[in-house]
């Protein structure tokens, strides 16, 4: 495996300070979290249906989505809980390393999140109708958290294939 020495805990750091993730944005993280969380799993279910219908990868098995949806709800909660620990830098190349596998175009990743993030900016935007300002912070900070993890599985891609 190419490159298994490089460290995503650097990269990390970049990112963070670059998108300007303050200690005090855990606690809006948090609060994004309980919005989002309920209804994770039934979102995470039309996503891979949606990826069996429109995507070719190795077909995914029932048993596969039945696997990939608490595994992927556990890394979403790690971010959320703003604890960029190894845990956390480990599953993100567990993510990155996974679709590298499967062959999965980053581009492909990439809208991927985008609809994971339109839920939960839906859920944000629903839970919140009525104070703009709530809808406001909590979505810059959905937004930072994101591009964070994307950006760190990509690197985690590009350099596996390096
Ligand atoms: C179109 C987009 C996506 C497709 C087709 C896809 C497909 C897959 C597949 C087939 C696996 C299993 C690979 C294996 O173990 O052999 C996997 C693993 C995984 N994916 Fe995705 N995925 C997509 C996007 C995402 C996104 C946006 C996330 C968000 C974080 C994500 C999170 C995960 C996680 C956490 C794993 C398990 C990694 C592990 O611990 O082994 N996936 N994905």
């Amino acid at each position: 495996m190419a490159n298994q020495e490089y460290s995503v805990n650097a990269l990390m750091a970049d990112q963070l300070k670059f998108v300007d993730l303050a200690t005090t944005d855990s606690i809006t993280a948090a609060e994004v979290w309980e919005i989002i969380e309920p209804d994770l799993a039934v979102m995470l279910t039309e996503f891979y249906k949606k990826i069996q219908e429109e995507i070719e990868t190795p077909a995914l098995t029932h048993e596969q989505v039945k696997r990939l949806i608490p595994a992927q709800i556990e890394h979403w909660r790690k971010l959320f809980k703003f604890d960029f620990s190894t845990d956390y830098e480990n599953s993100v190349r567990r993510v990155g390393i996974a679709h590298h596998r499967i062959d999965l175009k980053p581009q492909l990743y990439v809208a991927g999140y985008t609809l994971i993030q339109n839920y939960m900016l839906e859920k944000i935007y629903a839970h919140y109708a009525d104070t703009p300002e709530k809808v406001f912070s909590l979505s810059l900070v959905l937004n930072k958290l994101i591009s964070v993890d994307m950006g760190l599985a990509l690197s985690v891609y590009q350099m596996e294939l390096l």
